[in-house]
């Protein structure tokens, strides 16, 4: 049961936003049976998207990456259900969008890794790192509101 219950965060990027894809997008993961924890969207500063991708720190993609990203608002989201970081991942498809199959959000919907519209975490723990600089207020404002609607 405790598998059901797995998070990621998963973003749409500014050229996600800016094409109109968000509905497509939260579609998809609503479709194959995931549960939306937590939306917003967010201007985010260039100290924060530093903060998100320090990993990459240092690789000659970096200021351009960050620059891209600080380009317009992001749509920052928390999925939950079974196996939602690897399964997450394999709906945005590969990093690079040609490499991407049919099928996989960035293989239906661009071309360049570097307007690649969507990012997903890539394990449990990144997950829960992305979460928590992302959602630094926390979701359970989001959450604790889920299941009330179907009663008075
Ligand atoms: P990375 O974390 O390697 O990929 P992913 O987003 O699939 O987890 O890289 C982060 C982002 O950096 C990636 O989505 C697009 C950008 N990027 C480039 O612009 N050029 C590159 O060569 C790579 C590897 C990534």
């Amino acid at each position: 049961m405790s598998g059901n219950r797995e998070r990621t965060y998963i973003m749409i990027k500014p050229d996600g936003v800016q094409r109109g894809l968000i509905g497509k997008i939260i579609q998809r993961f609503e479709d194959r049976g995931y549960k939306l924890i937590a939306l917003k969207m967010q201007s985010a500063t260039t100290e924060h998207l530093e903060k998100h991708y320090a990993d990459l720190k240092g690789k000659p993609f970096f200021p351009g990456l960050i620059k891209y990203m600080a380009s317009g608002p992001v749509v920052a989201m928390v999925w939950e259900g079974l196996d939602a970081v690897k399964t997450g991942r394999v709906m945005l498809g590969a990093t690079n969008p040609l490499q991407s199959p049919v099928g996989s959000i960035r293989g239906d919907f661009c071309l360049a890794v570097g307007r690649n519209i969507c990012h997903g975490s890539d394990s449990v723990d990144s997950a829960e790192k992305e979460i928590a600089l992302w959602f630094p207020e926390g979701v359970t404002q989001y959450t604790s509101a889920l299941d009330t609607w179907v009663f008075e």
